[in-house]
């Protein structure tokens, strides 16, 4: 089974690596994700945040289909800007608001590698951005001017991983 990494792990601050083939490794990998997920009580989980470096995340927000998203691209975003709470399972108890577009279009596989684009708005718009930032070894304090990034990063104490 797949454990969380977890800030300062190097896999979170570098760009994943394409996923070549839609095969049972990869459906068992989503599949553990969205169990890691569940326990976290997250809303949104990308490989990098299990130790694995590749392009795919998993997102399960209330009242909507569980879904997952291999190789996404964001394909558009909207003018129009939110601001909301943001907190990662890789950085816990750290939490900021943040400014992003209120909505996207993007585009994946699915886990039968199955090409698909989704619109979205509001929390499950807002989720995309923030794991596919995760593909990039982008965290979300990133997006905070310096001073706000710094005196979030002094605060935070890693949590026992298993893979430190
Ligand atoms: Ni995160």
């Amino acid at each position: 089974m797949v454990e969380l990494t977890y800030y300062p792990d190097d896999v979170l601050l570098h760009k994943a690596a394409p996923v070549e083939q839609i095969n049972a490794e990869v459906r068992d990998l989503v599949n553990e994700m969205f169990v890691v997920l569940r326990e976290a009580q997250g809303l949104g989980l990308a490989a990098p945040q299990v130790g694995r470096s590749l392009r795919l995340f998993v997102v399960s927000v209330p009242a909507e289909e569980p879904r997952a998203f291999i190789n996404p691209e964001i394909l558009e975003t909207s003018v129009e800007e939110v601001l909301l709470e943001e907190g990662c399972l890789s950085i816990p108890g750290m939490y900021a608001n943040l400014q992003r577009p209120a909505a996207v279009r993007v585009q994946a596989y699915n886990t039968a590698g199955k090409p698909f684009t989704l619109g979205a708005e509001g929390m499950v718009a807002r989720v995309i951005q923030h794991e596919l930032d995760h593909l990039n070894g982008v965290l979300f304090w990133d997006h905070l001017p310096e001073r706000r990034r710094e005196r979030l990063q002094k605060k935070y104490r890693a949590p026992q991983s298993v893979r430190s």
